[in-house]
């Protein structure tokens, strides 16, 4: 059984058989509409079971789409209407409970903890549909976005991250790693990287670029990628931390270091990280993002179902 909890567990084989099966059947389905079946219906008969502690559009829908177009169906449960989240119930019987009716199950959580929990008690696949240390789904399939708009492997461009080191940023870090390409980050000192992630990078003998100034992090950048300053689990004062990253705003000046033909992705909802001259420019690509949520997780689904061909 494959579960999908963090890109840097996934052999960079695997990731890359992943993309390539989403590539297939996005161009297979073409013609389709949004709730028709691809031909093969591979997931036929099962359930994705979804469970969100935190506020979700995107994830929620894309994996709404994701399993149906495979043949099966969907429950969103809230954590708040179930016995577990007043207290009533344990997390293990809980999981128990998930793996009689359901056959997989994807958790946004504010708790990293929460995710091991049911990964040991459940008997059925679990992704990971952000936690606070990451959000696999989101980067592996902004991995896939990259290469559809520039026609090439990711490992030949500059990829370039401006803003906080948060949940995005740890999993596009360990997509530089199985990947390999080059990233460069600009943020604040304060903001870097934990030193967990740092010291990763370095036991797989792999680099990361970090500047603590955006111009630099942005020169030669083939993709600019950014997110909010304020994630949902910070517990930060929101005032300050704005404040600190007044200089790490994607401009039009700012995306003039990049190249000129730069993409600007964000996995939204989006902040005040961002001008809305570029959000709105035709070198956003965003909207193709979310949509790729949906064909990207399909092949993911495939994967944990142990159905990826
Ligand atoms: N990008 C993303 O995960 O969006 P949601 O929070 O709306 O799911
Ligand atoms: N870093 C953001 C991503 C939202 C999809 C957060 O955790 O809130």
């Amino acid at each position: 059984m494959k579960h999908f909890i963090n890109l840097k567990d996934i052999p960079a084989k695997d990731l890359r058989k992943i993309l390539i099966d989403a590539k297939k059947r996005k161009q297979k389905r073409s013609n389709l509409n949004t709730l028709q079946l691809d031909k093969d219906a591979p997931l036929k008969g099962k359930l994705l079971i979804q469970m969100f502690e935190k506020s979700s559009l995107r994830t929620r829908l894309s994996f709404y789409l994701a399993i149906k177009q495979l043949g099966g169906g969907t429950i969103t449960l809230r954590s708040n209407e179930l016995h577990l989240g007043e207290g009533g119930e344990s997390l293990e019987d809980t999981a128990k409970i998930l793996s009689t009716y359901g056959d997989g199950f994807m958790l946004r959580t504010d708790s990293d903890q929460k995710v091991e929990s049911f990964k040991k008690y459940l008997s059925i696949p679990i992704i990971n549909g952000l936690s606070p240390s990451s959000h696999p789904t989101q980067v592996l399939s902004d991995i896939f976005t990259v290469e559809e708009i520039k026609k090439k492997p990711i490992s030949k461009l500059n990829i370039a991250w401006i803003g906080d080191s948060n949940n995005v940023l740890n999993s596009l870090i360990a997509a530089s790693v199985k990947f390999s390409f080059k990233l460069s980050i600009g943020c604040p000192k304060k903001y870097e990287p934990k030193k967990f992630v740092l010291n990763w990078v370095k036991d797989q003998k792999k680099k990361i670029y970090i500047f603590n100034d955006a111009k630099k992090a942005a020169s030669n950048a083939d993709v600019i990628f950014s997110d909010k300053v304020i994630s949902l689990n910070d517990k930060v004062n929101r005032k300050n931390k704005v404040k600190d990253f007044k200089n790490y705003r994607v401009s039009k000046k700012l995306m003039s270091y990049a190249k000129k033909d730069c993409t600007f992705l964000h996995c939204l909802p989006r902040g005040s990280e961002v001008d809305d001259a570029v959000f709105r420019s035709k070198n956003s690509k965003v909207w193709l993002q979310a949509l790729n949520r949906a064909h990207v997780q399909k092949s993911i689904l495939l994967y944990c179902f142990g159905k990826l061909r």
